[in-house]
């Protein structure tokens, strides 16, 4: 009995001071940060936009923007989110000169500048078309890790792809995605988180 209670004091001293020690650590010691493991989608490219201009993704960031593929021949996935962005960008008022939009072709043979000028002016003025050599195109395209793909039909050919709206923040990182499938609400929530963000 004498003998147990010699080691309990010293082993509830040690335990304190364990804890103590650990407790300590945990507050020093930096935890998971938001955002410090970064999603590895976008990064650097090199295309021409609707004016014929040669566009970087320098140009896009300093503001968050919103990217996404597809080609102008597409029957409804693309000009519907295109329609989408459209109003978005009318309802989010003088926000939404916080935001910059792109619209990357995945059909680069066909969507020359200057169609892609005429398809765009269908749409919000902001929105930037931008399209490049066929390298350049797959190049953007696993950058961010989107899929496309040209498929024969009776009367020439179509594109599969990705429909992925990608939200990325004024560096140029990952925020976020977005799709024409979401509903209004939930899309525009996620551009004025986008634009809160920076
Ligand atoms: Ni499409």
């Amino acid at each position: 009995m004498a003998l147990k209670r010699s080691l309990l004091v010293p082993l509830l001293v040690f335990l304190v001071a364990a804890l103590t020690l650990l407790a300590t650590l945990l507050m020093i010691l930096p935890g998971p940060q938001q955002g410090a493991s970064k999603v590895p989608i976008g990064g650097p490219f090199r295309l021409t936009s609707h004016e014929g201009k040669v566009f970087t993704e320098e140009d896009l960031k300093g503001k968050p923007f919103a990217v996404f593929f597809g080609f102008t021949h597409c029957p409804e996935v693309c000009p519907t989110t295109l329609y989408d962005l459209t109003q978005d960008l009318q309802t989010l008022g003088s926000d939404a000169d916080k935001l910059r939009v792109a619209f990357i072709t995945v059909d680069p043979a066909q969507d020359t500048p200057e169609l892609l000028k005429t398809y765009l002016g269908s749409f919000d003025p902001r929105i930037v078309g931008l399209t490049g050599t066929e390298e350049q195109i797959a190049e953007v395209a696993k950058a961010y890790k989107i899929y496309y793909r040209k498929v024969p039909t009776d009367s020439g050919y179509t594109m599969d792809h990705s429909a992925t709206i990608f939200l990325m923040d004024s560096k140029g990182e990952f925020y976020g995605t977005s799709n024409f499938q979401e509903s209004q609400d939930v899309r525009r929530s996620k551009l004025k988180q986008l634009i809160k963000n920076g």
